[in-house]
């Protein structure tokens, strides 16, 4: 009982801990090793409640009968305990090398599940371009080396149980072949009660190595776990939901800058400098020295400036690069309609993901009290500074009314067409049909089986990209929220579809509701009542 408290408690501990992460904090674990978490490493909890009343007794059923048996046998008995030591070291070895083989076997495993899932998945475009021999040579790679391991790890598994068996067999034949060879003499009421203690102490011998093994795991799976669980989290002072100015709806203060954190190859790099380091430092040369020059540009303000004014041209695109919105500000009246335009990549879905809390941000007055050196240094003093907690009323951005968003890649459940528009809420025909209508679906609903009740396989394979455009678009009117954050939904649509939904649904449905919409169509732009072009990061106009 006690066992499954404790893993139910750990597995709700993983839950809410996910739920308070975000890409940007959480860049060393995966979906699928989040699921493992649960699954798999805290079940490990059950294994030390179940044992722990034989962890208990084994000391005490060990010590109990070592005395009475050298009570009874003398130094003879040495060569007992010596068959224990023996039995101990070599399971205790197999039983490592073991859980060694059996790790190496899950990576494999997990490696060739990969490879056949992506081929699965894309089986039409493998048939179409005749891929289908390559694949299969990869698979039948994978799978030969995941055999290897699996083979060698059933032959240490073989030996482990003839070792349980065998030693705790030959222990009375070799403890009373010592007790007659040192000249002793082996009566019937000896010989009755060492085999009775013998049989006392054979289960703990043959249990002793095992749980060994097994402490080894449990501990592996809880460190795994801690780690997970003492990720960075999402640091909630960057978004504060309060009105500043009746007439305000979203607000990003000026000159704020906001970064997706430290990259995966920063992580693998800094964990093997520290490998290798420990947490020492290296020396900092003078001409490393830098320092930061108090001005407004971006420039003078984002970048280290070396003492003798010269800077590299890598350190400062890789500053560059790593803040991905630099000097943003904001601020959107209700009601307004804010069209956001830029270049591929120039920060248009970073600036809805900073307004929902997706992105880390970075205040530019520590620059001008502290020098660093290295590009690696800044970067630290940039994540270091994205933990601070911020005053409320410090806060980057503020947000004073509900929000809904409409992602760039529309995120589709795997429910029928209609659950995916209502997303929960309670059905209205009336509002529905007319949500239908100005995101134009009526005719797809047609084409479809089952109409709007057609369910959305896995990945929702059996729609278009416009029509999963369309769809998330309809959930997002249908919740009824007062701002609308919409990240290129009407991209992939057909130039005619396209206007006829802006119209519709941006000028008309949503026409006394906040809009921030990414575009890349320049038509829409006389609409709006701001523009916002973005370029680098940072806002051009
Ligand atoms: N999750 C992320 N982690 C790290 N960097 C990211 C992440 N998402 C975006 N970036 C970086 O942020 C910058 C801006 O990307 P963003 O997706 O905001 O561009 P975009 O203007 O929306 O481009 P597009 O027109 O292709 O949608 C890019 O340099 C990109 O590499
Ligand atoms: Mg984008």
């Amino acid at each position: 009982m006690l066992g499954i408290k404790a893993t139910n408690g750990l597995s709700a501990l993983i839950f809410s801990k996910s739920l308070r992460v975000s890409p940007c904090t959480n860049k060393q674990f995966d979906l699928t090793q989040i699921v493992n978490f649960v699954q798999v490493d805290a079940f490990k909890m059950q294994f030390l409640t179940g044992q722990a009343p034989m962890i208990i007794r084994l000391p005490f059923v060990i010590s109990i009968c070592f005395i009475v048996l050298f009570a009874y046998l003398g130094l003879s008995f040495l060569s007992g305990i010596l068959i224990f030591v023996v039995t101990f070291a070599t399971n205790f070895l197999l039983s490592r090398l073991q859980a060694r083989l059996q790790k190496e076997f899950m990576r494999l495993q997990d490696s060739r599940v990969r490879s056949i899932s992506e081929a699965l998945a894309n089986i039409k475009i493998i048939k179409m371009n005749v891929w289908t021999h390559v694949f299969q040579k990869l698979i039948s790679e994978r799978r030969a080396l995941e055999l290897a391991v699996l083979w060698r790890r059933m032959c240490v598994s073989q030996l482990l149980i003839t070792n349980l068996y065998f030693f705790p067999q030959i222990l009375q034949a070799v403890v009373f072949a010592f007790y007659v060879g040192f000249g002793n003499e082996l009566r019937l009421d000896i010989a009755f009660t060492v085999i009775a203690l013998m049989g006392l102490i054979k289960d703990p011998l043959r249990a002793v190595p095992l749980f060994m093994g097994q402490l080894i795991e449990f501990r592996a799976s809880m460190r795994r776990i801690q780690d997970y669980l003492l990720i960075e989290e999402i640091n909630y002072s960057i978004v504060t939901e309060a009105r500043v100015d009746p007439q305000d709806s979203i607000l990003i203060r000026d000159g704020s800058a906001f970064h997706y954190g430290a990259s995966n190859a920063d992580i693998a790099s800094r964990s093997r400098e520290l490998d290798e380091l420990g947490s020492r430092r290296g020396p900092q040369t003078s001409q490393e020295q830098t320092m930061i020059q108090r001005s407004a540009s971006f420039t003078s303000l984002y970048m280290p400036v070396s003492l003798n004014e010269r800077k590299t041209d890598s350190t400062q695109k890789a500053l560059t690069d790593f803040l991905s919105l630099k000097q943003i500000g904001l601020r959107v009246k209700r009601g307004q309609l804010v069209c956001v335009i830029g270049d591929v990549g120039s920060g248009k879905t970073s600036l809805l993901n900073c307004l929902t809390n997706n992105m880390l941000f970075t205040d530019s007055l520590f620059y001008q009290q502290n020098c660093h050196q290295t590009i690696e240094d800044i970067k630290d003093q940039l994540l270091e500074n994205s933990k601070k907690e911020i005053p409320q009323f410090r806060s980057p951005v503020v947000l004073s009314e509900s929000l809904a968003l409409v992602q760039q890649n529309p995120w589709i459940q795997n429910k029928s067409i209609r659950d995916n528009i209502l997303f929960g809420a309670a059905f209205d025909s009336v509002k529905y049909a007319e949500i239908i209508q100005i995101c134009q679906l009526k005719k797809d609903f047609e084409e479809l089986p089952a109409g709007d009740h057609t369910v959305i396989g896995d990945k929702s394979i059996n729609l278009s990209s416009g029509q999963r455009a369309k769809i998330s678009l309809s959930r997002a009117v249908y919740s009824n929220k007062e701002c609308f954050l919409m990240d290129d939904p009407l991209g992939a649509l057909e130039a005619r579809v396209r206007h006829r939904i802006f119209k519709a649904v941006l000028l008309r449905k949503l026409a006394d509701k906040t809009r921030v919409f990414v575009t890349q169509e320049l038509a829409f732009l006389h609409h709006a009542d701001a523009i916002v072009c973005l370029k680098d990061g940072a806002v051009a106009f």
